[in-house]
């Protein structure tokens, strides 16, 4: 097993990707802090982890305050005595458009994404340096973080943040041997079991069916437990040498995402004036304009559900 002798705290654990993150780094044998808001949900994740023969411990905590953070690299260095892989995964949505966004709805959306991944790397990356324990931080993004999507200005926001900040921790920790990388996962759960360009993926999963092969394969849109082992694998001593990168996985298709770099660069002589642009402007930039937002390919006929009734 590849995480024996390894401790894992995984945030917002107790169903969906992060159970299956959690339940796949126990199978490797790291023993796992299990972390959801209510004690029903993440008491069952760590009852799964145990009836597979693994070493689990529930923390009921909302992740966002330092608090949180700090309650759970306890209980991994209580519990199991140290702490060598976070994967921060709590997360939370509230779509609508710009114009009817509420500053709660951001604030929260921010708060639990964006700040909780601050909070809990900060106090692990401490806990890793002080230690001299050469860690793994993986954090989750979204392809909505990496392109935009309609209705999300707050998901879009945190995402997208996550993995600046990912850039920046893996410069910041390579001194001290912890890598940090960004997994961009997509998957059949309760976040997009309303989405009804998925209801036939997500209703063969739900029968226990496996998802046809154009969600697997062309939209790598698969099951929780189609991304874990991508995220098992960053933390183990075979990806010590990948850090700062963003990785997407879903269903049969793993994909690296391109740092952003610049498309085009173009000089003029005592610097761009608003003239100088609206002369040029068009040739230089105009016909590299970039495209914003996910393209999905029309559903095959067979695969269309009728949308719900409202
Ligand atoms: N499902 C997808 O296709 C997809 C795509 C891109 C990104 N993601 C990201 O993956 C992560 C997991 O999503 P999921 O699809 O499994 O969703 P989910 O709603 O099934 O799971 C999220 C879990 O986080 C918990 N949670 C919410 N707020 C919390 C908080 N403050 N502290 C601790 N736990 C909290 C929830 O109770 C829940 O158990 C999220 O960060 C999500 O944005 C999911």
């Amino acid at each position: 097993m590849s995480l024996e002798g390894k401790v894992a705290i995984v945030t917002g654990s107790g169903r969906g990707l992060g159970l299956a993150y959690a339940q796949e780094l126990a199978r490797q044998g790291a023993a796992v802090v299990v972390n959801d808001v209510d004690a029903a949900t993440a008491d069952a994740g760590v009852a799964t982890i145990e009836a597979a023969g693994g070493k689990a411990v529930a923390v009921v905590a909302p992740v966002g305050s330092t608090e949180t953070a700090k309650k759970l690299v306890a209980a991994a260095v209580e519990n199991f005595g140290r702490l060598d892989i976070l994967v921060t995964n709590a997360g939370v949505l509230r779509d609508t458009v710009l114009w009817k966004m509420s500053d709660e709805d951001f604030d929260l959306v921010i708060n639990v994404h964006l700040r909780g991944t601050f909070t809990c790397v900060r106090e692990a990356a401490t806990y890793m340096r002080e230690n001299s324990i050469a860690g793994r931080i993986i954090c989750i993004g979204s392809p909505t973080g990496q392109r935009g999507n309609f209705g999300q200005t707050n998901y879009a926001a945190a995402k997208a943040g996550i993995v600046g900040m990912v850039r920046t921790w893996a410069l910041e920790l390579k001194k001290a041997g912890i890598t940090a990388n960004a997994v961009i996962p997509v998957a059949a759960t309760a976040m997009t079991a309303t989405v009804p360009y998925f209801a036939a993926a997500v209703e063969a999963d739900a029968a226990g069916d496996p998802m046809p092969a154009f969600f697997r394969h062309d939209l790598g849109f698969g099951t929780s437990g189609d991304v874990a082992g991508l995220v098992a694998y960053l933390a183990s001593d075979a990806a010590a040498g990948v850090t700062g990168q963003a990785i997407g996985i879903g269903g049969d298709r793993l994909q690296l995402w391109a740092h952003p770099e610049p498309v085009v660069t173009a000089y003029h002589d005592e610097g761009w004036s608003y003239e100088a642009l609206e002369a040029d402007f068009p040739t230089v930039i105009g016909g590299e304009l970039q495209p914003v937002g996910e393209k999905f390919p029309p559903l095959p006929e067979e695969l269309v559900r009728p949308a719900p009734s409202a």
